[in-house]
Formats: structure tokens, sequence, C-alpha cells
């Protein structure tokens, strides 16, 4: 065991053979929800010591939906899962998000760990204990919240993951950096291309550790997201809106938040919160990392995507803002002329 850190109820650990047999143990039965590439990447030797019994699923964001859970549940149920059993999510936050909901329904609740295997997973999806699937059309509409036990990393996953996705994980990273801790946020700019192709494998750990340590902090005094939570959405609200905009051009997550940050961070600049200074140094880093290209943006049309985000209210606007590099703060009521001017960055 190289790390503990003590959170609500979750430890996050880096994954070795015997703090995790010794984990494993005291179960009965132990299941793994994973896709068919992830389980070819596992090395043998760290899961040959104990049985358990894998449910594949198939990989995208298609698949976190009723009929996935459905076929779950009866697999755990013809092989006896009992609420002596533990279900083990090893994926990126497609598998985390269903393997928690499982966990979360199944009996009423049995336990669960997760083993992310993305950045995104590793830094944000696994922790917080949000699950969440698809209905109709509608991102997360069912989900649940249900804390893993532990959360195992074990940075060598990160060596197949493409390029794409390593940038999609960054794009949090940055988040983080941006709304909570200034040097984090400087850290990054010095050292971006190094940390990108994995050639800094131990300031990419410390920076993980950073990382859960700032969502756990922020999860533990808002576990069911009525108010500090919001802080993590810096980015998103834009974000989402372009994910929806650009749905089927195909733009990541990752990039339509980078993207929100640079808006967002003009907003915080034009309502006095941001020196021009502080903008200008987001913008030139965010602008130079490479991502998907935005054309014929129709900012009205856009704006009507930013009305449906969920943390809209009705009567008044919402955004996640910064109060200097490395200071989040929630903010109502933007001049809507301000928010055009700021989309206008895109
Ligand atoms: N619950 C939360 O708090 C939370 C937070 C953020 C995101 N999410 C959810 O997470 C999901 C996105 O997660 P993601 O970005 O990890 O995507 P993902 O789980 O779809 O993984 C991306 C791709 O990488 C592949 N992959 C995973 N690990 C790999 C590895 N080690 N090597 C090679 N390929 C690998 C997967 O098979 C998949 O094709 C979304 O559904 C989002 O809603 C949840």
């Amino acid at each position: 065991m190289i790390n503990t850190i003590n959170k609500i109820e979750t430890k996050i650990l880096f994954l070795d053979k015997d703090n995790l047999l010794s984990h494993l143990n005291k179960y009965d039965y132990i299941f793994m929800i994973t896709h068919k590439k992830i389980e070819e990447l596992i090395t043998k030797s760290m899961f040959c010591d104990f049985q358990y019994k894998t449910i594949f699923i198939d990989e995208g964001e298609s698949t976190k939906n009723l009929s996935t859970i459905e076929s779950i549940i009866n697999e755990l149920a013809l092989f006896g899962c009992n609420r002596n059993s533990l279900v083990i999510g090893l994926g990126g936050g497609v598998v985390s998000d269903i393997t928690g909901f499982i966990a979360s329904i199944y009996m009423r609740g049995i336990n669960h760990i997760l083993i992310p295997t993305t950045l995104l997973g590793m830094v944000d999806a696994a922790i917080g204990g949000k699950t969440g699937i698809n209905f109709q059309n509608r991102k997360n509409l069912i989900g649940t919240f249900k804390q893993p036990e532990n959360i195992y990393i074990d940075l060598s996953f990160l060596d197949s993951l493409d390029n794409k996705e390593i940038l999609n994980g960054f794009s949090e990273i940055v988040k983080y950096g941006l709304i909570y801790d200034k040097n984090l946020f400087f850290e990054l700019v010095d050292n971006f291309n190094q940390l990108i192709s994995l050639q800094n494998i131990d300031k990419l750990k410390e920076i993980i550790i950073q990382c859960y340590r700032f969502k756990e902090k922020v999860v533990a005094k808002d576990q069911f997201d009525k108010g500090e939570r919001m802080i993590l959405n810096f980015g998103h609200t834009v974000g989402h809106a372009l994910e929806s905009y650009y749905k089927d051009e195909g733009i990541s997550h990752g990039d339509a938040i980078y993207y929100g940050m640079i808006v967002e961070s003009y907003i915080s600049y034009k309502i006095g919160l941001l020196k021009i200074y502080e903008f200008k140094k987001i913008n030139k880093f965010i602008s130079s990392i490479q991502k998907f290209e935005i054309k014929g943006l129709n900012i009205d049309k856009l704006l009507n995507y930013i009305k449906m985000d969920k943390k809209q209210s009705i009567a008044q606007n919402r955004f996640i803002l910064l109060n200097g590099i490395g200071n989040g703060v929630i903010k109502n009521n933007i001049e809507k002329e301000i928010i055009k001017e700021a989309l206008d960055k895109i």
C-alpha cells in the first residue's frame, strides 16, 4: 500500500495484490463488471488468487441504460450474488456509474469497490458516490448516491489509453486547478506536455491524489449535491450545452469543458472577479490544447441549451465562476449580454 487518504467512507489506495486480497477475503462471492477490452489488460498475477465472476458490458455511453442494468441483475441473481458479495467496477466512468448504480439497488444495496482505468475515472467519475444511467436521451436521469468501499488506483492502466482519453481526463484536472488550487493550475501550465505524454508518472500520481482530496472535501460537505458540490461544475454549464449542440459531430466531454472554462473565465473577468492577465493566462493555456474545432456556432441556439442545464433555476441563470485563479464561486443572474460576449470567445 503506497498511500491512504481517509474519506467519508471510502479510501483511495494504490492497487497492489496484498491490499486487494485482504479486502476481498471477507466476501462470499465477487463479481467484476468490466468491458472485454479492459479484462484483457488485467495482469493475471494481480487477480489470480481469488475467484470472481466477470460480467461484461458493451463500451460507450449508450450502454448506460436500463436494459444493461437488467441484464447485469439477471447474471448476479443467476450466480448467487447475495448481501455478502462484492461488486468490482473495473473501467472508466461508464463502468463506475453502472457498477455504483447496481450496488445501490441490488438487494437494497451491496458493497462495491472501483478500479478506475481512465484518467477521468481516477480524478472524477469514481469519486463522490454519484451513480447514473441515461433514460430517453437524457443523461444520468436515473441515479443514486452510493459510496464505494475503496477506490484502487493503478496508473499502468493509462498506458493503453488513447491520447484523446488522457486529454479528456485532464480537462477535469485543469478545472480543479482553476477552482481550487492556483499552484496546481500553474504546474499544469508549465508541465502539460510532459504530463499528458505520461513522462512524469510520479508527478501525475501526486496530482491524482490532490484531485481526489479536493473532490472528497467538497463531497463531504455536500454529499447529495444540494449546494457546494455545484462548484465542481465550473466549465460545465457551457460545456454541457456545447456537448448537446455538437452531439452529432462527436465533441468529447473534455473538449466541451475546455471551451466552457474559457467562456466562464471570461464572464468572471467581465464581472470583475478575475483580472485581465489571469483571463489571458487561462485563455492562452486552454487554447493551446489540441481539441475539437468549433464551427458555425449559433450563439442564440447555444443559449437555449444553456437554459436547459440541470444547474439552472427557472427564475435565474447560475454559473460557477472564478474569484481569482484557484477560487471557484457560485454566481446567479449574469447579464445575457455578458454571456453572449463570452460565448464569442469560443
Ligand atoms: N459519477 C460521477 O461523478 C461522474 C463524473 C464524471 C463522469 N461520469 C461519467 O463517466 C462517463 C465517462 O467516463 P470515461 O471518460 O472514463 O469514459 P468511458 O468509461 O466510456 O471510457 C472511455 C473509453 O476508454 C476505454 N478504456 C477504459 N479504460 C481503458 C484503458 N485502461 N485502456 C484502454 N482503453 C480503456 C473504454 O472502454 C471506453 O471505450 C460518462 O458516462 C459520465 O457521465 C460520472
